[in-house]
């Protein structure tokens, strides 16, 4: 078959197109990206978090666990524990954490002695027959509660195993501990995230990062709405909340850390916020919902959008003249973070209380910030809803206040083949798109090919579709709440990342700011199934073709209107559609009769000609 490109028809596309979301969900913060290895720190945990949780969950003792609200920490964190001599508290983690000979791991607690009273706290990293392979001596004393911190190294002498960590006092007085931590020393760029995730997140290049959610933003109810001000300064200041996935929120993994993560992989942050309704709850002036709260109370909304303009002003501002950006830059960040993108609402049901409130914020930050590009959002899909015909009408109708929407698809394959001119009649003079969240809905190879497909259906709409992010990004094996998901884990390692994820990562790769027209020259019924895109980086002059093949057979594609010359590097992958797994190969092309392998990707790059 032969492949057409004219690059005489050529259009700017978005330069921004390929990025991730990350959501709080299926414990992708705690327990995943977050690298903090003691489960429930801060004794925290309630059965409004998860049924049957308490404030000792995750904890073992070898006697009854004594909790405490007295003179807490902090307000935010009012449970500690109480430990007398003889006894061991040690945690169970997030699951199995291996350690070798030499390994560091950084330890730190709060402790308040009794009345001021010296004592020692034997802080041990232990195997699973109890055997020490790490242990310090820590001095404590002194009034109120004192912070210490300190290295724990695994015995050069060790075998590699399973640890755990285990607080013993040494001395007859009982003391107080409270956000007991311990992290890996080797955390993402001493950052204090998990390495193998944040390298695999980082290897897909991608050009924004979304957070803290899609329904983890706008939370469970008016008092579960995620603030951004709670997630940021001090652990022990910071606000634990329920997650509306079914557990518990530290938020050790926080504002600062989400900016700071994107900073690290050159990412843009883009932060989405509430719309002033929680989830679903805006339905409350709704038939057929009846009985929920509706959004924050009117007379409150000049204080909540006060506060997503703290925020801006925190990411942005000069210490010297912000109190909001001098945290930030107590923290350990005074250089701005550049935010541009604010997200505004998540699949909100499109009634009169979510309108008002969300025209509110988006007003108060065009007015005091009109250089930032808000996203909003157009409600839940679902082919499409009526929310969605209405978030789209509001959207356009306010477009001076709403730059781009947010659009979530979970689909089949079957849907992704039929849907392929989908962009292709949107109306280039409203909004833009933000295809916020999407995926065909499964695991398998079939899903990544029309991934791929749809990406350079998405790519050709690029002068419409401004971004895109696949959700859910992560997901901890043992603690799954949605299906399909882009990398999964354990407490140890990654344990797959998806056909999705070579898709995505091809596509992070070859990020052009130009589309080229390109065309197959194919019978139409197996068409649908073959699919191209032909983008340009004008910078540096490099071109990508991209080709994926469908079918049970393949293709040789015989390329005109562009050299591509011998031994020109093509990457990708193939597999069985069933596959759980695909083999991903980098090899040279020989000439411009390029072979495509039955159900593959194939992305060929040309230098500047
Ligand atoms: O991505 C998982 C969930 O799907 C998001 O939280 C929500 O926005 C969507 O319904």
């Amino acid at each position: 078959t032969t492949l057409t490109i004219d690059p005489s028809k050529q259009k700017t596309i978005s330069d921004r197109l390929m990025g991730v979301f990350f959501e709080d969900i299926s414990y992708a913060a705690d327990g995943g990206l977050y690298a903090e290895l003691v489960q429930n720190r801060d004794f925290e945990y309630t059965s409004d978090d998860h049924r049957g949780w308490d404030a000792t969950t995750a904890w073992k003792s070898n006697h009854p666990i004594r909790v405490s609200t007295a003179e807490p920490l902090s307000k935010n964190n009012p449970h500690y524990v109480l430990l007398a001599k003889q006894d061991t508290l040690y945690n169970t983690g997030w699951g199995r954490v291996m350690a070798e000979p030499l390994q560091q791991f950084d330890f730190s607690v709060f402790v308040r002695c009794n009345n001021g009273r010296k004592n020692q706290l034997l802080v041990s990293l232990v195997d699973d027959k109890g055997e020490m392979l790490a242990k310090e001596k820590v001095k404590v004393e002194g009034e109120g509660w004192q912070r210490y911190a300190l290295p724990l190294v695994i015995d050069k002498k060790a075998l590699k195993s399973q640890v755990r960590l285990m607080l013993t006092p040494l001395k007859d007085d009982s003391i107080a501990v409270d956000m007991v931590s311990l992290f890996p020393h080797d955390t993402f760029k001493g950052h204090g995230l998990r390495k193998d995730l944040a390298e695999a997140i980082a290897a897909l290049h991608p050009k924004f990062v979304r957070f803290p959610g899609g329904c983890m933003s706008h939370g469970q109810g008016l008092d579960n709405i995620y603030h951004w001000n709670e997630s940021v300064g001090p652990w022990q200041d910071r606000k634990p909340a329920k997650n509306i996935w079914g557990y518990h929120q530290t938020r050790g993994l926080g504002f600062y850390e989400y900016f700071q993560f994107c900073e690290d992989i050159g990412a843009e942050p883009l932060p989405v916020l509430a719309a002033g309704v929680p989830c679903q709850n805006s339905a409350a002036d709704k038939d057929g919902y009846g009985g929920q709260q509706g959004g924050i109370p009117m007379a409150d909304m000049p204080a909540y959008c006060q506060e997503i303009l703290h925020m801006i002003e925190w990411a942005n501002g000069d210490p010297a003249t912000s109190k909001w950006a001098k945290m930030r830059a107590d923290a350990g960040h005074p250089a701005p973070f550049h935010l541009k993108y604010i997200g505004i609402g998540n699949e909100d049901l499109v009634s009169t209380t979510f309108e008002e409130r969300y025209e509110m914020i988006c007003k108060a930050i065009k007015e005091k910030y009109p250089d930032i590009i808000v996203c909003g959002t157009v409600g839940p899909f679902h082919n499409p809803s009526a929310d969605y015909i209405e978030g789209w009408h509001f959207a356009k109708a306010h477009h001076d206040l709403i730059d781009m929407v947010d659009e979530h698809y979970y689909e089949s394959p079957g849907w992704f083949l039929h849907h392929q001119d989908y962009y292709d009649d949107y109306d280039r003079k409203g909004p833009k798109v933000y295809l916020g969240e999407w995926a065909s809905r499964d695991r398998r190879v079939e899903n990544a090919l029309v991934e791929a497909i749809h990406l350079c259906n998405v790519e050709r709409n690029g002068d419409i579709v401004s971004m895109a992010s696949y959700a859910p990004l992560l997901c901890n094996e043992a603690h799954q709440n949605w299906n399909p998901d882009m990398i999964y884990f354990n407490a140890d390692s990654i344990t797959s990342l998806t056909p999705s994820y070579y898709t995505q990562q091809l596509w992070g790769n070859s990020a052009g700011d130009h589309y080229l027209a390109s065309h197959f020259s194919l019978p139409e019924t197996i068409r649908y199934r073959v699919a191209s895109s032909v983008v340009r980086d004008q910078k540096t002059g490099t071109t990508w073709v991209k080709l994926v093949n469908a079918l049970p057979q393949s293709l040789t594609v015989d390329v005109k209107g562009m050299t591509i010359s011998q031994g020109a590097e093509a990457v990708g992958f193939y597999g069985q559609p069933n596959d759980k797994n695909v083999k991903v190969e980098t090899t040279r092309v020989s000439g411009s009769a390029i072979k495509l392998k039955p159900y593959s990707v194939n992305v060929i790059t040309i230098p500047r000609q």
